[in-house]
Formats: C-alpha cells, structure tokens, sequence
C-alpha cells in the first residue's frame, strides 16, 4: 500500500498550479514593498522543512535582487528575550501548520516593534494566518504526512514569485509554470529512484552535497532521510566540504550529490572526482554527464535551469527518501518521536 507521503509528493505539479494562481496578488503587493526603498533587509523565521526553504530563498533572492535576507536564530527572542532591531526590515515567517510555537512568538516580538509580517502558511485558519500584514497561502491541501513534501514545493514556489516580482526577471514565474511538466517526468523515475533506494538502504549513513541554489534543497534531502529513514545524514556545500569534513570520506563513506548543470558544474564535477579516489559511494542526482560517469548510483535528471532545479530535484530526493523508509519497513508517514506540529521554544 502506498503510503500518504508518496501521494502528498506526487501531487506536487498541481500544488504548484493552485499555489501559483492563489497568490499572483498578494506577491505583487510584497513586491511593492521591498522595491519601494523603505526595506534594506528581509529577515526569515521558520524551523524544519520550512527552515530549508528559507535557505532557497536566501540564495535566489540575494543572487537576484541583492537583499540582505537574515535567518532569524530564535533563541534571541524565545530563551534569551532579546531580539532584532527591524527598522528597515520585513519578517518573513514561514510555517506550513502556521502553528510552531517559537515561529509565532518571534512574530509578536517583531510585530510589537513595528515590524510588517508576510506570513507563509498552509493553513489560513492558524495563528500565524491571523497576525500576518500579508497572507501568503500556499494552497496545498492538507498535508497530513509527518513529513512535509508539498508544502516545501508550494513555500519555495511563493517565495521564488517573490524573487521573480522584485528582480522583475519574468522567466523565473514562466519557469515555475512550467515545473509541472519536468516534475512529470521525475514521477517516471520512480523504478529507478527504488533500486537506487534498495541499494543504499543498509547504508549507516549519508553526507548530502550540493551548491549554491539548491543548498536549501541538499538541507531539506538530509532531513528528509533522517526523518524517514532514521539514518544519520549531513549535509554540506561541495565546496564548504573540503575544508574539513573531507577528513571523513573513506570506501565506507556514502555521498548523495545533488548536481543539476549549471554554474556549479565545474564544483560538481571535481567532489565527484575527488570522491570517486577515495572509494566513496556516490549516488548521483544529476544531468551532467561527467559526474553521472564516476557514480555508483546514477539518477539521470531532466535538465533544469536555476528557478525550477529545486522543485525538480526535491520530488527526486523525496521520492528516495519515501521509497527507502519503505523498503526498511518503516511507515514515512509517521515517523518514531515525532509529530506533525512540533512544540519548542
Ligand atoms: C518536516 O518534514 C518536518 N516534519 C518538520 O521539520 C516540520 O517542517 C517543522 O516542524 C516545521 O513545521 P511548520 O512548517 O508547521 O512550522
């Protein structure tokens, strides 16, 4: 029987239709706003899978508008009662449930400063809906997986319509309406993403590199496997791995390598070189020829350009990630420990 998670992540290409459509609006008076002069900075509040999606943020919207965009280390207003001053800057609070309890006292800090709130949330019922100045709903149905799939699909989505709205670069909306038709073409890998499951699962544990972009995605892929599989994964910048953490790699050593072409592919193509040497096992999620060639594991990607790679390449990652948890008999839909809404402070 399929599990609840595979059918939450299979669903991705029309969440990003509903997600798209629901919040055209709403992305344009935001827009307005951070083009206005008045904002120098975003800052980010999300924790889990919505924490990860905020990194893809902060690359796309750096890389594209030049924005500082901070994420917000809790513990400055919920343990230590301190906190940010937000003159010039807007807090972005991201959280699928609209629930987390540390996300929203972060939003009552910010707002008793003065600061406005975007609220990002699958639920429009939820607190964090309530106090936001701007309600980005993501329109994902609900999700009831522990683990978060569509939710992270239809946050990076919202978030990139923000990148787009502010660069005023059109191609990355057009790129997001069409991500549907690639994320068709992963669910056909799902044979190949299953042997390539079978054939990591008794693995004890995985290093998760990517670059650039789609770092917030290697992040997610880590968590994603800890959470589903119950193995112990790390994820590093490919670059960022080299200074230190290379130390670690041996024959024993499983590396999973996000690598869609583009800028980082010279990057790509020399850890997957340098990996190879050592005798670690590499499973590839990749389009580029030369790193798919020294791979263990090869998942043979549909091309992506810069504004579509992590939709694109997060459904792959989720797939392997459900797909593993199954063949280790574990149920991914509820996880040992953990809970959908998670209480911290
Ligand atoms: C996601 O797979 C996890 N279950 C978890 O990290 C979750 O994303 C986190 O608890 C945050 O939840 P929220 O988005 O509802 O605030």
């Amino acid at each position: 029987m399929s599990s609840i998670m595979l059918k939450e992540l299979l669903s991705q290409p029309e969440v990003l239709t509903a997600c798209i459509a629901q919040n055209r609006r709403t992305v344009k008076e935001i827009a307005a706003i951070l083009k206005s002069g008045k904002i120098s900075q975003i800052v980010t509040m999300a924790r889990g899978t919505s924490y990860n999606a905020t990194i893809c943020f902060k690359y796309a919207m750096e890389l594209s508008t030049g924005i500082p965009v901070l994420t917000y280390t809790p513990s400055l207003t919920t343990v230590y009662k301190g906190g940010l001053n937000y003159t010039n800057g807007i807090l972005f609070a991201i959280s699928q449930s609209g629930a987390s309890t540390d996300t929203l006292e972060v939003v009552k800090d910010a707002k008793s400063k003065g600061c406005k709130i975007v609220g990002i949330t699958n639920n429009k019922d939820s607190l964090l809906a309530k106090q936001s100045d701007f309600l980005l709903y993501l329109a994902a149905g609900e999700e009831k997986s522990v683990a978060a799939t569509k939710t992270f699909a239809a946050q990076v989505c919202v978030l990139d319509m923000i990148v787009g709205e502010v660069s005023g670069n059109d191609s990355i909306l057009k790129d997001l309406e069409h991500a549907g038709e690639k994320l068709a073409a992963v669910k056909t890998l799902s044979p190949k993403i299953d042997d390539a499951a079978k054939s990591a699962k008794d693995y004890p544990h995985f290093i998760v590199l990517s670059r650039g972009l789609t770092m917030g995605l290697a992040d997610e892929a880590a968590l994603k496997l800890k959470e589903c599989c119950y193995k112990f994964t790390i994820s590093y910048s490919a670059v960022e791995f080299v200074h230190g953490p290379l130390a670690l790699v041996d024959e024993n050593t499983s590396v999973i390598l996000i690598a869609p072409n583009g800028e980082c592919r010279n990057d790509f193509i020399n850890i997957a070189t340098r990996l190879n040497l050592l005798g670690a096992k590499i499973i590839a999620f990749s389009d580029i020829k030369d790193v798919l060639n020294i791979s263990d594991t090869k998942i043979l990607m549909p091309p992506t350009t810069r504004w579509d790679a992590n939709l694109v390449y997060a459904m792959a990652l989720q797939m392997f990630a459900e797909h593993m948890s199954v063949r280790l008999g574990i149920n991914p839909d509820s996880p040992r420990n953990l809970k959908k809404v998670t209480i911290t402070r």
